[in-house]
């Protein structure tokens, strides 16, 4: 009885944990959803900015990035000019917000080319 215990217990484990690595893999999350405007490793592409030694990613907060994300950035939000389109809002949960922002840091860690 013990034994089958333990079985449930590390069972229930292991579903949590590779749940968890699954809803919070900021580079599949970036893949899936912004890479079609942001570009492949964030470099950027007509409709988008890149990410890659990106001033307002190095220097905003976890949360402000998070906020970008979650409210996108159309009419007077809008920042950048020479994309004609803004930024729709993006659905996301907390987890997949903080990893997402997590990925966006490190590609802006890394120069532009
Ligand atoms: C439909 C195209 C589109 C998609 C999809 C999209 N974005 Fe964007 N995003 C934009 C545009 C356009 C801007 C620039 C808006 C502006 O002019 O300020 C932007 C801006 C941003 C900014 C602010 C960048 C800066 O330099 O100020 C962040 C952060 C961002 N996007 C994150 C994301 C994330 C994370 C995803 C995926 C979950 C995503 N975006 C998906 C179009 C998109």
């Amino acid at each position: 009885m013990k034994k089958l215990f333990t079985g449930v217990i590390l069972f229930a484990l292991f579903i949590g944990f590779t749940g968890t690595t699954l809803a919070a893999d900021g580079s599949a999350i970036f893949k899936a959803k912004c890479l079609a405007c942001h570009g492949p490793d964030g470099k950027g592409t007509v409709m988008a900015p890149a990410f890659k030694g990106n001033a307002y990613i190095n220097d905003s907060t976890a949360e402000e990035i998070t906020a970008t994300i979650k409210d996108g950035r159309n009419g007077a939000a809008k920042k950048y000019k020479n994309f004609a389109l803004g930024m729709p809002p993006q659905h996301l949960n907390d987890d997949e917000l903080s990893a997402v922002v997590s990925y966006l840091k490190s590609l802006a860690s890394e120069s532009a080319e």
